[in-house]
């Protein structure tokens, strides 16, 4: 029995000798701070009498312990990495038709706004034509009226001139037949055609008033080819007027159509212009908001991917450090 006994501490203590040389270096491991608090651990329960069995079965435990937590981990990553992929596609997709929809409603801004530009100047032009006739309307009232009062006056004067005439001749006429009294001659109205001296003279003499009468006939036909051809000019100015008017009043209509259709296609093209700057804007805004999720999400996956890895070396180290250990209790 004592035989043994020594014997077996001999095979233990040369064992322990013999395994000197490749045993892991204890005041390394001691260095590290997991490894000395597993040391400790150790320490601690061969201090408190526990069987050596136990300390293998501990590290045991340890060590599987930290496979399955890296073995959760390693799936954890798997299923966030794929998580990842997935929900930074599904923002990449809109991301990508909103940038196309942005470079189509660009187009057509680009497209329309020099198309608009030309349609408003040629509006504004045609603005001042219409302008430019309506003047010319005006002036040609007015002128119009200015002669349509001169030809008025004219024919008055005429008219009054002809009803002078007219008296001087009937007084004559009396004269002729009747001898009127000086007196009656001299109150006579109308005579201004013929000054009264020279009437008063004429009235002497019977073959001069039949002369007189005789050119005042005359003068008094003249008077009234003139009244005639002063209303043919009336008349002719009248309907010259018109028809200029009307010409000019057409080819005003005609431009305003022009005009209004101006209007009309310059509305469309801004309607267009404001449609596709309201879009840019609106996918803009759409687009930076999903542009930020997208890179929330990329920052948040490589936070998880760095303490993915931190956390791998992290254990692997310690799972070294459990393999030496185990090296120092597994005689
Ligand atoms: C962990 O995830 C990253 C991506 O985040 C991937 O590249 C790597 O292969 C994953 N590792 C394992 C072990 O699954
Ligand atoms: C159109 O007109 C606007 C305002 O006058 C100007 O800012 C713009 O540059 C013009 N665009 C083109 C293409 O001419």
């Amino acid at each position: 029995m004592l035989i043994w006994v020594f014997l077996a501490g001999t095979v233990l203590v040369s064992g322990t000798f013999e395994n000197i040389q490749e045993l892991p270096d204890y005041q390394k491991l001691s260095q590290n701070p997991y490894g000395s608090k597993i040391l400790s651990t150790i320490s601690l329960q061969l201090s408190s009498d526990k069987p050596p069995e136990e300390v293998i079965l501990l590290l045991e435990e340890i060590s599987n312990k930290l496979l399955d937590e890296q073995r959760k981990d390693d799936q954890l990553n798997v299923t966030r990495a794929a998580e990842c992929k997935a929900e930074i596609e599904f923002l990449d997709r809109p991301i990508e038709v909103m940038h196309s929809e942005i470079e189509r409603a660009k187009q057509i801004e680009a497209e329309r706004e020099p198309l608009f530009n030309s349609t408003i100047e040629k509006r504004n032009a045609k603005d001042q034509e219409i302008r430019f006739f309506e003047g010319e309307i005006m002036s040609l009232d007015r002128n119009s009226k200015i002669d349509a009062e001169k030809l008025q006056k004219k024919y008055q004067e005429h008219e009054e001139a002809l009803s002078a005439i007219d008296s001087s001749l009937e007084y004559m006429q009396k004269v002729y037949t009747d001898q009127e009294s000086q007196s009656v001659k001299s109150n006579h109205p109308h005579m201004e055609i013929i000054p009264l001296d020279v009437l008063l003279e004429v009235s002497e003499n019977q073959d001069s008033i039949v002369k007189l009468i005789d050119i005042m006939t005359d003068i008094r036909k003249d008077y009234q080819a003139s009244l005639k051809s002063l209303i043919d000019r009336k008349l002719e100015g009248e309907k010259d007027y018109k028809e200029l008017k009307d010409s000019i009043s057409s080819v005003i209509s005609d431009l305003k159509e022009i005009r209004e259709s101006l209007d009309k296609h310059s509305l469309e093209l801004s309607d267009d212009l404001e449609e596709s700057r309201r879009m840019q804007r609106e996918a803009r805004e759409e687009c930076g908001s999903m542009e930020r999720a997208r890179d929330d999400k990329v920052t948040e996956c490589e936070a998880w991917s760095n303490q993915y890895i931190n956390e791998k070396d992290k254990r692997s180290e310690e799972l070294q450090i459990i393999r030496e250990i185990q090296k120092l209790y597994s005689v």
